[in-house]
């Protein structure tokens, strides 16, 4: 029997791909080059799966072309807001995404920014490497306590709680949090977090603000030059969610002016152009969409691909179908 052809968008990790070698007639992006839309709209037309992933843009206009092939759209990441969702639904396009694989090491990561953050690790990175370091004195990089401070969700489902529970459990921290889509709630008691009525409860109280939510149309803008008023001059905002989600110019502006402390960002608005004026601030510190990024959780993605996979060849019920 034939085996599907199956299109992989850019490099994988090497055990996921040699079990896609082993189950299909496999496409690879074995240079891992970025692929033109062309490129995505002739996968379309010649492969029954396209697993694309988190900087693919498949936009209407990618996906609304003539023959399509595929009939599914194997997600190499838990978020899809790089798919046009509405589009693949008027084309019948099934979508899955990789749920629950990449929640602690996203969290980690969030707790990695929350921490340079306040205790400006990147900024005493930077002074030790120029060599501009005069040495300890007791007055020298002051920074902001950790331990005990207040924790400030926006979102709550699995990545925001994990983050909780490192948080409450290792540093003490309170937990407050606000959910705007009100869904994916699961409240956990070890937590004692408070729910928060509105994002303003939360912005006015929380030391450190973390964005959780999905990137989409209700979430873009979130955090606006507004929401950024309501902050305290001490608080810092972690963003580990999507780019989308933070007015850029507001949060330069905000940092500019001091009106909040600092910032740690691992997704940007329009990644991965960054504007200069947030390479220039001191107040920030930045990463390059690292959340996922362990050997181990990037297999854990790719084997849920796999799965989803498999079950849309065997006409089984799919783990993780979005559409
Ligand atoms: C995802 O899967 O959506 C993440 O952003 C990748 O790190």
């Amino acid at each position: 029997m034939k085996k599907p052809k199956v299109f992989i968008t850019r490099k994988w990790p090497a055990t996921v791909e040699a079990k896609l070698i082993e189950r299909y007639d496999v496409t690879l992006n074995l240079d891992d080059r970025p692929l033109s839309t062309a490129e995505f709209q002739s996968a379309l037309q010649n492969y029954d799966a396209v697993c694309p992933t988190v900087c693919d843009t498949f936009s209407a206009d990618v996906l609304n072309i003539a023959n399509k092939r595929c009939k599914i759209l194997a997600n190499f990441g838990v978020g899809f807001n790089h798919i046009d969702v509405k589009a693949a639904q008027a084309q019948h396009l099934i979508i899955t995404n990789t749920p629950g694989v990449l929640t602690h090491s996203t969290a980690d990561i969030a707790m990695t920014l929350l921490l340079m953050s306040a205790r400006r690790g990147a900024e005493g990175d930077r002074l030790v490497r120029s060599k501009q370091w005069q040495g300890w004195c007791p007055t020298h990089m002051l920074s902001s306590n950790v331990t005990g401070a207040t924790l400030g969700l926006i979102g709550f489902g699995r990545i925001a709680q994990a983050m909780a529970r490192k948080a409450h459990h290792g540093f003490d921290m309170n937990i407050i949090y606000f959910n705007p889509s009100q869904t994916n709630e699961y409240v956990v008691d070890d937590l004692q977090a408070t729910r928060c009525d509105s994002i303003e409860a939360l912005l006015t109280q929380a030391d450190f603000v973390s964005l959780h939510c999905p990137g989409n149309a209700e979430t873009k803008h979130l955090i606006n030059a507004d929401a950024l008023q309501h902050m305290q001059p001490t608080a810092h905002l972690i963003n580990t969610a999507r780019g989308d989600v933070v007015d850029t110019q507001a949060l330069i502006h905000a940092l500019t002016t001091k009106q909040i402390a600092g910032a740690g960002l691992d997704v940007y608005e329009g990644e991965p152009n960054i504007p200069d004026a947030l390479l220039t601030l001191d107040n920030i510190s930045l990463l390059p969409h690292l959340g996922s990024a362990t050997l181990a959780t990037r297999t854990a993605m790719g084997e849920k691909v796999l799965d989803n996979l498999a079950a849309f060849f065997a006409g089984t019920p799919l783990p993780d179908q979005v559409i």
